[in-house]
């Protein structure tokens, strides 16, 4: 069999983990020949479909390595209009490939299924994100990684928070899901943690910061990126039109400072981790559970399972059709045990 490998939307570590499994599980025990191709989908958009063989020694020495040796793409669209659509067909085509892994997010797992149902595209894909936004997948690969960034981060502004008695807000990454910063901000101890599941009161923040004014005299506040008021609305950084992503989150923690403010004696700073949270070598778990995810997606492979994503579920891998995945996300349920627990501990969830 002919095997494409394309790693699509944002870059998190462990996807070059995902690259070497795949490729090394087809070769040795598939016997298949892969192909890499460059910027995930941008790559079969164009006259001149972008690709390269991948053997063993192109997948060797990369599996701590962040980022992806095969480039990526969060714009490409190859739907975007009936004449990119057709060129994609004919770069299938001319390509021979029998199947497509794409490594990716909701975005990634989208524009698969929709190749599969408008040029019958062969799929397998295998779940990415620092999000942790993936439907019917309880950990993608990336996401422990950027966990223990916003965590280092958090203990990091402490530091400085307590040193100068100020109120300190993190803004995480995580788009419409709050995993990133409810899991951050509990394994960093932050006071305030605030999710785009639950709208935040302001009139509370002022009063958890104020208790804590009296007290500790510092105050950390953990945010996500796609959090907002009550009544209020997401804070936009960018728009890209014909993006699978088109809305760019960023910016509700300067947002908040600029809220909060004119209500507290102590100064109120602001920062906005970024891209930090995506870059760096992958933690050994990431490492594990993507090699898992690769290995997986090399067997559906070659056991001809197209049309599904590896997954986790119960500890378990597994698989599932990637048309249930598509066009939408895992947000975290108001009922989860980790927003339970945090509310018991006496953080503020706003
Ligand atoms: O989906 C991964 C992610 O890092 C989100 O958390 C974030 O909102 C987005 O990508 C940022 O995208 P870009 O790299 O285009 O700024």
């Amino acid at each position: 069999m002919r095997v494409g490998v394309l790693t699509g939307g944002g870059d998190c570590p462990g996807l070059n983990a995902v690259i070497r499994a795949v490729t090394k599980s087809l070769i040795h025990h598939g016997h298949c020949e892969v192909l890499g191709i460059a910027d995930g989908f941008e790559g079969l958009i164009g006259e001149a479909p972008r690709t390269r063989p991948l053997g063993w020694e192109q997948v060797s020495g990369i599996l701590h390595m962040g980022g992806t040796l095969l480039g990526t793409s969060n714009s490409a669209n190859p739907m975007k209009d009936a004449a990119t659509l057709a060129q994609v067909g004919k770069n299938l085509l001319a390509l021979g490939l029998d199947v497509v892994v794409a490594i990716g997010g909701d975005g990634t797992m989208s524009i698969a299924h929709g190749l599969g149902q408008r040029l019958g595209l062969a799929c397998v894909g295998v779940p990415k994100t620092i999000d942790n936004d993936i439907a019917l997948c309880e950990r993608s690969f990336g996401f422990d990684t950027a966990v223990a960034t916003v965590t280092d981060a958090l203990r990091r502004i402490e530091s400085t928070a307590y040193s100068h008695h100020r109120v300190m807000i993190v803004e995480t990454m995580g788009r419409h899901a709050g995993w990133l910063a409810l899991e951050a901000g509990i394994a960093g101890a932050a006071d305030v943690i605030l999710l785009p599941e639950i709208d935040y009161d302001l009139q509370t923040v002022i009063e958890r910061c104020r208790e804590r004014e009296q007290r500790q005299r510092y105050t950390i506040v953990c945010i996500g990126e796609g959090a907002k008021e009550r009544g209020g609305s997401l804070t936009v950084r960018e728009r890209i039109a014909h993006s699978p992503d088109p809305v760019r989150l960023g910016g509700v923690g300067h947002v908040l400072r600029e809220q909060l403010q004119p209500h507290l004696a102590s100064e109120v700073r602001a920062t906005v981790l970024g891209h930090v949270q995506r870059g760096g070598d992958p933690t050994p778990f990431d490492r594990v559970l993507a090699t898992r995810f690769g290995h997986h997606a090399a067997r559906l492979v070659t056991q001809g399972q197209f049309g599904r994503m590896a997954t986790l579920q119960g500890g378990q891998i597994g698989s599932v059709p990637i048309s249930e995945v598509a066009n939408t996300q895992r947000k975290v349920p108001l009922d989860h045990e980790l927003i339970a627990i945090a509310r018991d501990i006496g953080v503020c969830l706003g």
